[in-house]
């Protein structure tokens, strides 16, 4: 079994070819990416020579309608993932137009390949399957209670989240329109090994290791559901194996906190791993807010817990180690993809 996998150099991307391709060792992946900021090569380097053997990069962009067919007629591609997409919701709010691009019409492209190779005369090919890995984020926000079910009507509000909820729609009315067998996956945030240093705790992490002020938006006390990533990838192998076809599962990790803890939480963690004093809540630094932050997100994930037998096995303390202990070993990453692009993101950004 081959199957095709978008997004490949970014965070989750990385960690599920790693999973993947350990857990499954007759199958092989195509990836694809086209490397933007927040793809890095490096982040697959550490695949054996027995899975490289089953891996096959292609640098491309998910928009390009003549290369994405060329890999579906010169390969058996059995199905797809898409995980590319412009993932930050900060940089959404900055420029839209590239989040409407990727993310929606670069679905759509790969959606067109898939139909064209797989429906061979208003048959679809047996156990071919797309995946769309979608988000929370196109539920909206929370009040203070109540969790985000697969009924939950769509709400989106940033760029970024409104791009993904239209690329949902449109997966959904391939599966409607045509029959394409198809599911959506919508997770909360995900942590972890290979997390670009935009996302609150790879950025934490870096600034508090560099005794830079910790930017927390408004008053740090918006909560986000975390799920460690490698729960994540298990969780999406088994949709794509065992989902039912027109379904959407959300995948969370009951692991509500308030940002504020979380940096509190990092501070205390990294002091006490480097002994550096000056590591501590003086750096924490509040800024303006986010324009039209969500204030709650928080998952209901017993549909596929009751359905597909997944839970989560990594809480959030556990979690938050695995993965200072993961940048503390792996500094030169993180100096390896702070470049100029970072640099002027960040200024634009926090107006520093
Ligand atoms: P990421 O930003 O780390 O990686 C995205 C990857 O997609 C990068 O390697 C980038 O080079 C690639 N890419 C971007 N545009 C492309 C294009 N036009 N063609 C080919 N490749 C392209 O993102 P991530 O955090 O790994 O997120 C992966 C997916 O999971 C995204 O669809 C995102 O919306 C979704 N998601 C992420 C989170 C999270 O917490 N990180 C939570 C919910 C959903
Ligand atoms: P982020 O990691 O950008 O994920 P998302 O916006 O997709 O949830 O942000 C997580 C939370 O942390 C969100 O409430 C915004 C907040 N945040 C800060 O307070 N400061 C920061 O510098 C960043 C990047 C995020």
């Amino acid at each position: 079994m081959t199957i095709l996998v978008t997004g490949v150099a970014g965070f989750i991307g990385s960690n599920f070819v790693y999973y993947y391709l350990r857990r499954h060792l007759e199958r092989k992946i195509i990836g694809l990416d086209n490397l933007t900021y927040a793809g890095n090569l490096d982040n697959l380097s550490g695949l054996t020579e027995e899975e490289k053997k089953r891996f096959t990069f292609i640098k491309g962009d998910i928009c390009d309608t003549e290369l994405v067919d060329r890999i579906f007629s010169e390969n058996e591609i059995d199905g797809v993932i898409n995980f590319a997409a412009e993932s930050h919701v900060d940089r959404s709010i900055h420029d839209p137009q590239i989040f409407l691009k990727t993310n929606i019409l670069g679905t759509q492209v790969l959606l067109d390949a898939a139909k064209k190779h797989w429906n061979k005369n208003g048959e679809w090919e047996e156990d071919c399957k797309f995946l769309q890995i979608s988000t929370d984020e196109v539920y909206g926000a929370l009040g203070s209670t109540s969790l985000f079910t697969e009924k939950t009507p769509l709400d989106p509000h940033s760029p970024y989240s409104a791009s993904k909820a239209s690329a949902d729609l449109i997966v959904k009315a391939y599966h409607d329109t045509y029959g394409m067998p198809m599911n959506i996956t919508r997770c909360s945030n995900n942590y972890g090994p290979y997390q670009f240093p935009e996302k609150l705790i790879p950025l934490m992490i870096n600034n508090a290791l560099n005794h830079k002020p910790l930017p927390v938006y408004g008053d740090g006390k918006q909560i986000r559901d975390w799920l460690y990533v490698e729960d994540h990838c298990r969780a999406i192998d088994i949709v794509f194996d065992n989902g039912q076809s027109g379904e959407v599962y959300n995948i969370g990790g009951h692991n509500e906190r308030e940002n504020i803890y979380i940096v509190k939480r990092i501070i205390e963690i990294l002091r006490e791993k480097t002994g550096d004093g000056e590591i501590n809540e003086s750096l924490i630094k509040h800024v303006t807010d986010r324009l039209g932050h969500d204030r709650r997100y928080a998952i209901d994930p017993s549909k596929i817990t009751r359905e597909l037998g997944w839970e989560p096995s990594i809480m959030f303390d556990e979690g938050i180690e695995l993965t200072i202990d993961w940048y503390l070993n792996n500094r030169e990453w993180m100096q390896s993809v702070i470049s100029g692009e970072y640099l002027e993101f960040y200024e634009k950004n926090y107006k520093i």
